[in-house]
């Protein structure tokens, strides 16, 4: 997880971030980051030498779910508390540093969960900004520590964690039980910003601007006098990566980009104008919407679908980049969150995502991913620092297969032209309600079924439109968004007066799980 991948940038200043299994380790590293300080995950069993090796100019134990007292309950490296390296921990994290370090962890008859007062006898430093007297937090923990290690000073308690924070200046110890990361502390920004400047002296100079400068020199680096080639989706990611690459070697990269016909309205267009004309990147357009159309004709199992769209993607892009044939390196869009995924755990297989756009499993290619060590909302932020357009910057996530995997049944050029219309007025609707930013993903799905309705005094037998709309954090889970009902009257009334072929829309309101947010 914490490697060093070629084209992404390292960052003097790093605080290592303990996953002990928490849903939060994630969190705080972005909580970090907002501190403007570089942060990364990795696992709890490394040794002490492999934590020392990253460097770290500070660490920070998560929460997680684990009680010290079981057998087997994870543990850190003790050699990790001599390196003179100040460390936090954060709930489980706090409870652990107690445990190893001479202090006492206590079964409680009950836990605390959600908000809680925070009673502050002594800010120490951690909470200078709080300050004395009672602040809310947010709890979640069973055990709790009733006696802090031996050197240290309880500088808070609540009501079932007699010492809720202890800072030991001397040993490099500071612990807090409740959750900084989260929003429901309010004192937690500032908590976690103390500890990262004042504790461990990190200067905060990680920004957009120093992440794209350090990129493009690392970029520079690795790929010398070379020629890379990117294959752009569309996409937030791909793009980004594709106008940080150009910015470091200039005219050695080509993108290509294979229009599938099964992109929303518009945006092959787009990719066209800000790519090639705006920010002169050489691309080679691939129109391929005839050879997807053939080859989905009467494939209607949604995975056939999705395999059958993602060879051909792959078989087209192999021949679009195969005229590039000193092409040594690959550029990917990958980014920390996959990074994450991938080297702690094996997700049962949902659905097979294509990363159209991606990489082709035989190709030899050396891969430049300079987007590896960042989350979404920093990668957009870089996006807008190299002068992207709003409209790619913060374009919804959108599958790799495309408009295809929203058209149940057989996609054909007319139901494709059916489900931009409808999707086109959905996002246009978002967008004139200021809820663009607000909402992840909301688009139009068309079911292969028919119903009958009336229109003026003609009987009408045609195709529904399921809006889809969904707030999330991470597409892992999701809630069905709560539009106003002028909103969605607005939109249906739109999609039947505007696009032939529909004569009724529905409202999807089913939240992720049970539900996927695509309908394949
Ligand atoms: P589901 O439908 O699994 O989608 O809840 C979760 C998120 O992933 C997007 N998605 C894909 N992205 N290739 C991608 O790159 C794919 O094949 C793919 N399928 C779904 C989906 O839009 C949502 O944001």
């Amino acid at each position: 997880m914490a490697d060093t991948p070629g084209g992404s940038a390292r960052a003097t200043e790093r605080i290592l971030v303990v996953d002990f299994g928490a849903q939060y380790a994630q969190l705080i590293a972005r909580r970090v980051r907002e501190a403007n300080v570089f942060s990364e995950i990795v696992p709890h069993d490394l040794t002490a030498a492999e934590f020392a090796e990253r460097a770290p100019t500070g660490i920070i134990f998560s929460g997680g779910p684990a009680s010290v007292h079981v057998d087997g309950a994870p543990r850190i490296d003790p050699g990790v508390y001599d390196l003179g390296v100040p460390i936090l921990g954060i709930c489980y994290g706090a409870q652990l540093i107690a445990h190893q370090r001479g202090g006492t962890v206590g079964r409680n008859e009950r836990g605390e969960y959600g908000r809680t007062d925070l009673t502050v006898a002594d800010p120490g430093v951690l909470l200078a900004d709080a300050g004395l007297g009672t602040h809310p937090v947010w709890m979640s923990h069973f055990d709790a520590i009733t006696e802090a290690p031996a050197g240290a000073t309880v500088t808070a308690s609540s009501p079932d964690a007699p010492v809720a924070a202890f800072e030991a200046p001397d040993a490099g110890l500071y612990a807090v039980q409740f959750h900084p990361e989260v929003h429901h502390t309010p004192c937690g920004q500032d908590l976690l910003s103390r500890f990262v400047h004042d504790v461990c002296g990190c200067a905060g100079d990680w920004t957009m601007a120093s992440v794209i400068d350090s990129s493009v020199d690392a970029i520079r680096e690795q790929v010398g006098t070379g020629r890379a080639i990117c294959g752009l989706s569309g996409g937030v990611d791909s793009a980004v990566a594709a106008a940080l690459v150009h910015k470091a070697i200039g005219s050695q990269l080509t993108c290509v980009f294979v229009d599938t016909g099964l992109m929303r309205a518009g945006e092959g267009e787009q990719v066209v104008e800000t790519f090639q004309k705006t920010q002169g990147i050489e691309l080679i357009h691939v129109r391929a919407a005839d050879r997807f159309f053939e080859k989905l004709a009467g494939v209607t199992d949604p995975e056939d679908k999705r395999k059958a769209i993602g060879e051909l993607f792959i078989r087209i892009f192999e021949d679009a980049s195969g005229g590039i044939t000193d092409a040594k390196f690959l550029v990917q869009g990958t980014l920390y969150p996959d990074v994450i995924e991938s080297g702690t755990k094996d997700a049962a297989k949902i659905k097979s995502h294509h990363n159209v756009g991606g990489l082709p499993d035989d190709m030899d290619f050396a891969l430049v991913e300079p987007l590896r060590n960042l989350f979404k909302d920093e990668v957009r932020s870089v996006g807008s620092e190299l002068g992207l357009p709003d409209e790619i910057v913060w374009r919804q996530p959108f599958p790799g297969p495309g408009l295809g995997v929203r058209i149940i049944g057989e996609v054909t050029p007319e139901t494709t032209a059916i489900l931009q219309a409808a999707d086109l007025i959905v996002r246009e609707e978002i967008r004139e309600a200021g809820l663009e930013r607000e909402i992840w993903q909301a688009f139009a799905v068309l079911p292969d079924i028919r119903s009958v309705g009336v229109m003026g005094d003609e009987r009408t037998y045609a195709r529904p439109v399921i809006i889809r709309a969904v707030t999330s954090e991470d597409a892992m889970t999701a809630d069905w968004a709560r539009l106003p009902h002028d909103l969605l009257e607005k939109m249906s009334s739109r999609i039947i007066n505007e696009v032939d072929g529909v004569n009724r829309v529905a409202y999807d309101i089913t939240s992720k799980p049970p539900g996927t947010i695509e309908w394949e």
